[in-house]
């Protein structure tokens, strides 16, 4: 098996896992945060950075890949890894959230997605197969199945349409999957509010012996709460010995929530995205660079971190960066955030280990503000 799953301790306060998932390009411990190099890249940051920040597994898109370059160009170039010069572990989404997300004119048929380029306009298809075939062209260590994520709200009638399509999709990326030796495909639980439909799309899939699973149609525009109470009735429907991915969930109450609730992968652009409109992520909760009471404030971004960015430049200094519009300034604010996101996975194991998370949640929520009415 291509991906293997241990658990290590579960935290005696908050039942959060600690373990450490098994990859043919290395291993990485969870819970974790993964960067998202959509394109082939973490935008801004080199590969070397993000070791240097202590990333070990970012994301990549099957759906941009496909567009462009390409995935024979990337086959062709020995796989993305050795394309991107990335010789840690490499997740793939399948672009069914992508085609659902990016593209109109969809039309969705059992066969698969009828949709339009997002970029050229161009007529395109995208199936269980397809999104395989692909997948298995890039060489990501963890593929996913390809799925519907519908929008929230969506109808009851409508979402059990929905997750039984999934679950045949599913069994579909399961035939089709070439290579189940070097790479291990994941199955995504979905089924939107609805408990019932969640333990019917959690059942068919764990019928179908995944090597790991990821909860998908979350983070979609749903409260808070809503997700949570998701969370609360899926997790456990999963099997224990293998690993749990909530899928598009990047802010930090949210990873504690998502740990607390059994969850041991994550992934968003969330703070990659922020970084580019100049907005951090920090212990006291989120800052606004650009804003003009920071032109004479020649203090780091947060007193607190001891990253590349915090240890050389200002506030002063960065703000400026990204007003003039120079890239360099959205480099160091890419490269605070990940690191941000990076250390906090680190400090909620160490709570784990420690069977503290929920001490841990209680002051990080105070001192980031989340607490606040
Ligand atoms: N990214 C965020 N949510 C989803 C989802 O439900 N499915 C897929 N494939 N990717 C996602
Ligand atoms: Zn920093």
């Amino acid at each position: 098996m291509a991906i293997t799953y241990e658990l290590k301790k579960v935290c005696k306060q908050t039942g959060a896992r600690l373990g450490t998932v098994h990859t043919p390009h290395g291993s990485f411990d969870t819970p974790v945060f993964m960067p998202v190099g959509t394109l082939a890249t973490v935008k801004t940051m080199s590969p070397e950075e993000l070791n240097e920040i202590g990333a070990n597994i970012i994301l990549s898109n099957t759906y941009h890949l496909w567009l462009r370059p390409g995935e024979d160009i990337i086959k062709e170039a020995g796989g993305l890894h050795q394309f991107m010069n990335w010789d840690k572990p490499i997740l793939t989404d399948s672009g069914g959230f992508q085609v659902f997300s990016l593209s109109d004119m969809r039309e969705i048929k059992e066969e698969g997605v009828h949709f339009r380029n997002h970029i050229s306009g161009a007529k395109l298809f995208l199936s269980p197969e397809k999104a395989m075939h692909i997948q298995n062209d890039l060489g990501s260590d963890i593929m996913m199945a390809f799925d519907e994520c519908p929008p929230y709200p969506a109808s009851f009638e409508y979402m059990k349409k929905s997750v039984e399509r999934t679950s045949r999709w599913a069994e579909r990326c399961l035939a089709a999957h070439q290579r189940p030796t070097e790479q291990g495909l994941f199955g995504i639980v979905q089924g939107g509010e609805y408990e019932e439909l969640r333990k019917q799309s959690a059942r068919d899939l764990v019928s179908l012996d995944f090597p790991g699973y990821a909860i998908g149609g979350l983070s979609v525009g749903e409260p808070k709460d809503v997700m949570n109470k998701v969370l609360d009735f899926t997790t456990h429907l999963l099997p224990d010995e293998k690993p749990r991915y909530l899928m598009g969930v990047g802010s930090p109450d949210s990873l504690i929530d998502g740990a607390i609730r059994g969850i041991d992968m994550f992934d968003c652009v969330l703070p990659t995205r922020i970084a580019r409109n100049g907005t951090c992520m920090t212990s006291n909760g989120r800052l606004v660079v650009r804003n003009a009471k920071f032109a004479r404030d020649f203090t780091p971004i947060d007193e607190n971190c001891d990253c590349y960015t915090c240890r050389n430049y200002t506030k002063a200094y960065i703000r400026h960066l990204i007003k003039a519009n120079e890239t360099f300034g959205i480099r160091l604010t890419t490269y605070h955030n990940l690191y941000f996101l990076v250390k906090l996975m680190e400090q909620v194991r160490e709570a784990i280990a420690e069977d503290r998370l929920g001490d841990f949640r209680e002051e990080f929520f105070e001192r980031y503000g989340f607490n606040k009415p």
